[in-house]
């Protein structure tokens, strides 16, 4: 489940309807879609052909010609690197849609001047239209499994704004999941002492 945030007035909305109702007027989708069709461990073919009916509608809806799965882990390579990429503010020339399987993290959208934090978890699908000023950044678990839909082949690339407003954001996660991980992590630290 979402969770919407505007930093500037410390507003929090965590119900659904009306997360959808303040995106949808600023021109961005977000749905709750199902999970419970796909084990946690299952393989990324074994995802898109559990999808296969929701990946070819939202490729009608938006023209969008391929779809795949990203897995994110705190052990990937390079990780730091590449979120490093998307953490600053930027536009694509392509949407970027993604349906969260597993892991939080942070669309930061600033739109009319308005900056909105929209942390998706699993069952989230977010739908940010080509040339929406955004950054991105995954919560403390460096965690995150999505399904992406592309309308070009070669894939999608950051053009940044340079504005400097992303630097004015803390990327903090409220989700359930993050404090989730930050028990777990006490816990674990306490086995070790
Ligand atoms: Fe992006």
């Amino acid at each position: 489940m979402a969770v919407l945030r505007f930093p500037e007035t410390n507003q929090k909305i965590e119900d659904e309807q009306r997360i959808r109702a303040e995106l949808a007027a600023a021109g961005i989708d977000y749905e709750r879609w199902s999970l419970d069709r796909v084990a946690q461990d299952c393989s990324a073919d074994d995802v898109l052909s559990a999808y296969a009916a929701e990946v070819d509608a939202m490729k009608k809806r938006g023209g969008y010609v391929t779809a795949d799965v990203i897995d994110v882990t705190p052990e990937m390579p390079g990780l730091e690197t590449m979120l490093a990429r998307f953490d600053k503010e930027h536009t694509h020339s392509e949407d970027e849609v993604r349906f969260i399987l597993a892991g939080r993290g942070i669309f930061f959208l600033h739109l009319d001047g308005k900056v909105y934090s929209v942390e998706v978890g699993p069952g989230d699908m977010l739908r940010v239209p080509r040339g929406t000023t955004h950054w991105f950044t995954l919560c403390e678990d460096r965690r995150i499994r999505a399904i992406r839909w592309f309308q070009q082949t070669e894939g999608w690339t950051p053009h940044y704004t340079e504005s400097g407003v992303d630097k004015g954001y803390q990327p903090l996660c409220f989700g359930p999941d993050y404090f989730g991980a930050r028990a777990g992590r006490a816990i674990s630290l306490d086995k070790n002492a």
